[in-house]
């Protein structure tokens, strides 16, 4: 396990050197149409190719879905690989391997060498857990009383933690230290009292439940008591391998037992993952005791488009759901899709799957579940009462601070139409607030939009479109200083590119999308790159560029001498100032 940072300039390098057409192709057959090449997209059920991949661009997009990326993020989509696993993967294409960066957090072979002996170990106690659960009797009658399936604990490797404080550790000191056991987690050392170390097992007489990793390994458990004892359940600590805020329990399972995994349905508990795997919805996973993470809802927007948070019906439920919604703001995307369903009261997805079975669970996602737009809408409602002009502003505010942690997207687009009807005033009139309050990294928001609506091409966004295409028309640009002086919407954007491209002149637009995912810039580089020039001739696109740079550069000497003027009739001017003014206007 290689660990430290991978060069951004390797990541670089490595995105001009493959082809995305190549990448794509071995997995996703393409056709080549004019200048680009499409598919069905792979992301969602179409008949007609809307999935389009530019080999300028090293780019794809999915004008259905709104998927789009880099050869390293359709990687991680298409064969739900991490970051790093995908740029492995493309490195290995080439034939060469990726380098670490020294520093701090590269561990040394010892320290790999013990995460790698800590997965044996997990893996070995599992197996003494599922073997202890055979030899059972209470275990086994518990999970009976529960109407667990033989078949079903088995796929799920549930074992049982015998009586005593030391069986575990006894079984396992012929191949671990103690060390290495409290490590892992499972033996506890109880130093409170110098004169009396105590160490002993954790799990005690309860039923264990693996946790494991993307990759199937396990890195924590989870037990819960047979009866009715306190705490019900007890949880792996924070370890090496294990933490709780990004584990999702069942992934694994998830995976490995659905043919085709389209959509998550997150729930509560372990044994509402197993019941409903147990029913035939194999697709369900849990968070482990805590609220749902943004690191969680990353990692199931990575493995489908759909995410079902399936919550209690009761108050613990509800504002457990308006917590995972909080969360899942910032992740908002176009093309996925989150959906809240809250069971009726006193059930958990457990109880209610064995009463309604699998075929009625399923339509309730259907028919029941809420899109998180009516979600958020209908809750912002029921906190304001928004008959009076009051409730009304509370509403705007409470609804603007909330927006601004969604990025832009066509779902965001939705919710404003929605909240800002609500309280019968226009969408400009709703953001108008929303626009002062935000910082000036959002200046970006009325570029043009993804799908049918119009796309106004300033000079700026037409400059930016064709060096996203054609980055070698950087070398058109003499001089930075009047796009970075310029006032234009965007020149900020346009200065970024150009200094980046000048700095690597190979590079090209998925490249640069790689370097600015998440960033401000995210939003309006992809809008932008969706525009085709019209011809391929590089030099009618070279005579545009030019003509862009030129109206730019004269719109800042027309500020300039705005500036100068205003200044002339309040403050006056210094020599230096006149002569500049005077200059500017014989140049114009
Ligand atoms: N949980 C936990 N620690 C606790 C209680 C609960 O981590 N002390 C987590 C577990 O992941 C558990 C889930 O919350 O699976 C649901 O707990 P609870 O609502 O108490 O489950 P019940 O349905 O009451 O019990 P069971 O798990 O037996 O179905
Ligand atoms: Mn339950």
């Amino acid at each position: 396990m290689a660990s430290g940072m991978i060069p951004r300039d390797f990541i670089d390098d490595l995105l001009t050197r493959v082809d995305i057409i190549d990448v794509i192709n071995a997995r996703v057959p393409l056709k080549k149409k004019g200048r680009e090449y499409t598919a069905c997209c792979p992301f969602h059920n179409e008949k007609t190719p809307s999935f389009t991949v530019s080999p300028n661009k090293q780019f794809y997009h999915c004008f259905g879905c709104g998927v789009h990326g880099s050869a390293i993020s359709f990687l991680m989509e298409y064969e739900h690989l991490e970051f790093v696993e995908s740029i492995e993967t493309l490195a290995d294409s080439l034939g060469i391997s990726v380098p670490r960066e020294k520093g701090g957090n590269t561990p040394s072979k010892e320290q790999q060498k013990r995460v790698k002996d800590l997965f044996t170990l997990m893996e070995e106690a599992n197996d003494f857990y599922q073997v202890q659960l055979k030899a059972s009797k209470p275990a086994i009658d518990y999970l009976q009383g529960r109407e667990l399936s033989g078949e079903i604990s088995k796929q799920f490797n549930i074992g049982f933690a015998p009586e005593g404080w030391t069986n575990l550790s006894q079984a396992m000191a012929k191949n671990y230290s103690q060390q290495q056991l409290i490590d892992s987690g499972l033996l506890i050392h109880n130093d409170e009292d110098p004169k009396n170390i105590k160490t002993y097992d954790r799990y005690r007489n309860r039923i264990m439940f693996p946790i494991r990793n993307r990759k199937g390994q396990v890195i924590g458990f989870g037990g819960r008591v047979l009866g009715d004892d306190v705490p019900k359940y007890i949880n792996s600590p924070e370890t090496t391998l294990f933490h709780k805020g990004s584990e999702l329990y069942g992934l694994y399972e998830a995976r490995k037992f659905t043919k085709k995994l389209e959509r998550i349905v997150v729930v509560e508990g372990y044994l509402d993952v197993i019941a409903l795997a147990q029913f035939g919805v194999s697709y369900a996973v849990a968070t482990l005791g805590t609220a749902t993470t943004s690191s969680h809802i990353k990692q199931l927007f990575r493995a489908v488009p759909e995410v079902i948070f399936c919550f209690d019906g009761d108050r613990a439920g509800r504002e457990a759901a308006w917590r995972a919604l909080n969360n899942a703001l910032p992740e908002i995307q176009d093309g996925k899709e989150i959906r809240f369903l809250f069971l009726p009261d006193g059930e958990d997805p457990d109880t209610q799957i064995r009463k309604v079975g699998k075929e009625a669970f399923e339509k309730s996602f259907v028919d029941d579940a809420l899109s998180l737009t009516d979600y958020f809408v209908d809750s912002l409602h029921q906190q304001n009462n928004i008959s009076s002009s009051e409730g009304k502003a509370r509403f705007h505010d409470d609804a603007i601070q909330y927006l601004k942690n969604i990025p832009d997207t066509f779902i965001k687009d939705q919710l404003v139409t929605r909240l800002s009807s609500l309280i019968g005033v226009s969408t400009p009139a709703f953001l108008k607030g929303a626009d002062q309050k935000k910082s000036t990294h959002h200046t970006e928001t009325n570029l043009p939009r993804i799908g049918n609506r119009e796309v106004r091409h300033t000079p700026i966004r037409y400059a930016i479109s064709l060096l996203l295409s054609n980055p070698e028309l950087v070398k058109f640009v003499e001089n930075i200083e009047p796009i970075a002086l310029s006032h234009l919407p965007g020149s900020d954007l346009l200065t970024t590119l150009i200094e980046a491209i000048q700095e690597n002149p190979n590079t090209n637009a998925a490249v640069l999308m790689q370097r600015w995912q998440g960033t401000q810039y995210e939003t309006p580089l992809i809008q932008l790159m969706q525009w085709q020039p019209e011809t391929d001739d590089i030099e009618i696109l070279a005579n545009e560029f030019k003509d862009c740079i030129n109206y730019i550069h004269k719109r800042t000497s027309e500020q300039k001498v705005e500036s100068l003027i205003h200044k002339e009739r309040t403050e006056g001017l210094s020599e230096q100032e006149q002569q500049e003014l005077v200059f500017l206007l014989q140049q114009s």
